[in-house]
This record gives structure tokens, sequence and C-alpha cells, in this order.
């Protein structure tokens, strides 16, 4: 018997870094929301051993063969998997494509092989495996602190569609993260005031990575262009997006480009 799990995109609608905390991630305060851009698991028992396929291959170590190693370790399950991803949203995006399959894996697994491991374990192993993989096992829009490990629900229905940008290079967040350095002096904007303002249907997104982003890649100010105005960027880039307009559809060049919806829960996950 196979399980399926479609494993949403994220954008960071609001992000915040607060400052450099000494083990050397950074404080944020961060609005995600999942979107309609997913990759799809196919979870399936076998005989012996743990088979992770990605869809196009995928090189090196990836967050899924992650999540079965944590799980086995913490449950001592012993038995064999089989996980095929069907990749469809970008690598060095800033859209927690990583993120969001090492998450669909522990949920999937869970249910699979009846490990009742509870949302508490989850979050843990979830944390383990990276900054934004807890997010997603909030189910649904999420204010996150932390490195990005602290996550509380919020409802969010607004703006319901995004028009994405992805263009032709990637980027790494590490590397992002080292070039901050001048963004983290001066005054830092509030989540309040932009969860205030949403709340208000006005669209006041912030991403305090955009700096060391557009530093690393000049080309991104070409692309937030193209997409119009209140276009922004995703995480620690390289993917833009901007609320979707009734009967527009910014066409920039050499970009890929989806309309995604923004979902207020995960359908199948049950979390
Ligand atoms: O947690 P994750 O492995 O996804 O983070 C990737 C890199 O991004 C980290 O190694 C770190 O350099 C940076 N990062 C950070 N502060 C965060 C999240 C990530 O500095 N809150």
């Amino acid at each position: 018997m196979a399980l399926t799990l479609e494993a949403p995109a994220k954008l960071n609608l609001f992000l915040e870094v607060m400052g450099r905390r000494p083990d050397g991630y950074h404080e944020l305060r961060t609005v995600m929301v999942p979107v309609s851009l997913c990759d799809r698991l196919e979870f399936r028992k076998r005989r012996s051993g743990t088979r992770v396929k990605f869809d196009p291959p995928l090189p090196g170590p990836n967050t899924v063969e992650r999540a079965v190693a944590l799980l086995r370790r913490r449950t001592g399950f012993r038995g064999g998997v089989e996980i095929r991803v069907q990749k469809r949203i970008p690598l060095g995006a800033g859209l927690g494509g990583g993120s969001a399959d090492g998450a669909a894996a522990l949920v999937g697994l869970n249910r699979l092989l009846h490990l009742k491991l509870g949302h508490p374990d989850l979050m843990d192993l979830a944390a383990q495996i990276g900054s934004d993989v807890p997010f997603f096992l909030a189910g649904g829009p999420a204010l996150c602190s932390g490195r990005g490990e602290r996550v509380v629900p919020l409802k969010i229905d607004w703006p319901p569609r995004f028009v994405l940008g992805m263009p032709a290079f990637s980027i790494s967040t590490a590397g992002i993260y080292r070039r901050l350095g001048p963004g983290l002096r001066g005054p830092r904007r509030r989540v309040e005031g932009f969860l205030a303002d949403l709340v208000r249907r006005r669209w006041r997104p912030f991403n305090r990575l955009e700096g060391p982003a557009f530093r690393e890649r000049p080309e991104l100010r070409g692309l937030l262009r193209a997409l119009g105005p209140g276009a922004r960027m995703t995480g620690s880039g390289a993917a833009c997006f901007v609320p979707a307009r009734r009967g527009l559809r910014p066409r920039p060049e050499s970009a890929r480009i989806w309309t995604v919806r923004l979902l207020r829960s995960l359908p199948g996950w049950d979390v």
C-alpha cells in the first residue's frame, strides 16, 4: 500500500532578522504561508533498507533521507521504506522545498509505519532537519520565531493568489546570512505592524534578506520590477512573488513563472 502527500512551497510575507545568536544562527520574526506549488512524495514499505528516489535526481544529501534516519533513531524502526519524490519546487529559491519534503517525510512515515509519534516529537525531529521544517507541521500560515522553529499558527487568507517568479540562478541561504552584516544595524521592523496592515488588506510585505541578496545578485531588482508594485523576495531568494491581479500576468524575461494559491491548510497532512 502506498501513501501520497503533496509538500507545498512557502512564501515569507514578512521576514525580519532581530540579530545574530551565539550559536551562529539568526533570530527571526517571519510570517510564512504555504502555497499550491507542490512536490509530491509517495511512501511504500519494502522488504529492507531505505530507498529514496528524486525525480529529477538530486545531488548531495537531502532532507528526506535525514528524516528517515532521525525517525529510525527515535523509534527503533528497522523495516524497509521506499520514498519517491517528484520535485516541482525549484532549489535555491527560498521556497522551502527541501524543508517541505523533510516535513512530509516525517508525517508520511509516521502514518504509514504506525510509529505513533505525537506532535511535540515530530516538531523536535523537524527542527533537527532544518530551521524551516517545523513550520510545515503547523499545517497552514504561521508566525515563526527563534531560528524559525518556534511556530504559532495564524489565520491568513489574503492575498488569495500570488504570481511567483524564479530567475535562472539559485541562491545559497548560508551565504546570504553571512552577507547580512550592515543589515543588522538600525531599527527593526515590527511583525505586529505587518499583521495589523494585513488584517486591513494593506499589502506591506518586508524581507530583511533582500539587501544582501541584491548585493550578491543585482539582477533580482529587475525581476521585482517586472513582477510589479508590491513584489518581494521570499526567504533568502532567489524566487520573488507578488499578489496576483485579475487579468494581469507579469512576464519577466528569463524567469520561470507560476500562479499559486495561498493554502489555509495542507490536504492529507492531518497535523
Ligand atoms: O537551518 P538550515 O539548515 O535550513 O539553515 C541553513 C543556513 O542558514 C544555516 O547554516 C545558517 O547559516 C543560516 N540560518 C541562519 N539563521 C536562521 C536560519 C538559517 O543564520 N534563523
